[in-house]
């Protein structure tokens, strides 16, 4: 079958390109009009789960570190590692990086019985939530682990009346291009449950002149790649760095009998052969932001040649790979 259109037009590009809905003009952009903001971006590496995390991680880092990149800071949107002092090592590959470093509670970061302010601490980040400016543009941090009223069990995603009201507050503080970055999705119907609330409050932040603030909102935790547009603002799901979690009954042993018994949940994923990230670049005198893409391959078997099917999560988002996002698709 020829490729549609569609397929053409994702294959040709190589970045997302979105506008800045403040443009150039936004107060404090005036300095930093003429330098682009460039912020390397990963997710999901599972420190805990696959068994070369390391090497993953490494090969952001150096990416970042490289000539070429220049990056000026660096983000990990959550599920990270458990704060346990064996993954301090894992962490330093994090710390090799000499800028800003930002990172993005995940809900398996508190796995085997760690509290949150645990992971906080460990990986030392100002706050569960939080937020700054950067570039000449405000970046808004949240965690969505908060337990809802109504919780009958499993990881909570939610975020409690507490840290509502402090978002709307700080959104409103801010006269800069916002992007609001959680590891769990403000998007998925099936992930923050009260996400509805949380969106209403992202669309209405807008300057005295009726301008929206928000630019974008990122996340990580569900290993996809896919965006949709809600309300005019892009939800941009990052996939993972390292796989997609297919569950127990999708087994199949992709590594060494001596490397599966020290990792025994790598069977139970979709692993990718390669490790993916993207740099967000922010061109405030262009009044633009892009994604890149980032290509990939699967390692063997992949989610369909297994049956794998999931009534919440689309065939096309799952891909080993970040694709550019055009207008066609959000
Ligand atoms: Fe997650």
């Amino acid at each position: 079958m020829p490729p549609t259109r569609r397929q053409v037009l994702h294959t040709l590009a190589a970045t997302s390109v979105f506008p800045l809905p403040l443009g150039a003009a936004a107060e404090g952009n005036a300095q930093a009009s003429s330098n682009k903001l460039r912020i390397g971006l990963i997710t999901d590496i599972h420190k805990d789960i696959i068994h070369d995390a390391d090497a993953r991680l490494t090969a952001f880092i150096d990416a970042m570190l490289a000539e070429k990149e220049k990056v000026d800071a660096i983000m990990q949107l959550g599920d990270f590692c458990i704060p346990k002092p064996v993954n301090r090592d894992f962490l330093a590959i994090f710390n090799r990086f000499p800028g800003p470093k930002y990172h993005v509670l995940g809900n398996h970061d508190m796995d085997g019985g760690f509290k949150r302010e645990q992971a906080v601490a460990f990986l030392g980040m100002p706050a569960r939530y939080y937020s700054f400016d950067l570039g000449g543009c405000h970046f808004i941090v949240l965690d969505g682990n908060d337990m809802p009223p109504d919780w009958k069990g499993g990881y909570p995603a939610y975020l409690a009346a507490d840290q509502v009201a402090w978002l709307e507050k700080d959104l409103a503080a801010t006269q800069l291009n916002t992007f609001i970055i959680s590891h769990q999705s403000l998007e998925h119907p099936s992930c923050i449950a009260n996400q509805a609330e949380v969106r209403k409050l992202i669309a209405a932040a807008r300057t005295a002149e009726g301008k929206p603030k928000v630019a974008a909102c990122f996340n990580g935790h569900w290993h996809i790649d896919h965006a949709r547009r809600i309300d005019g603002i892009p939800y941009v799901h990052l996939n993972s760095a390292s796989y997609f979690w297919m569950g127990s009954e999708y087994r199949s042993e992709r590594l060494e009998p001596e490397l599966a018994k020290k990792f025994p949940h790598v069977s139970s994923t979709a692993p990718y052969a390669k490790p993916l990230f993207t740099v967000l670049e922010i061109d405030p005198a262009a009044g633009k932001f892009s994604l890149r893409a980032a290509p990939g391959e699967w390692l063997k078997p992949d989610p369909a040649e297994l049956h794998y099917s999931n009534p919440v999560i689309e065939p096309d988002w799952i891909r080993p790979e970040i694709r550019a996002v055009d207008s066609a698709r959000v």
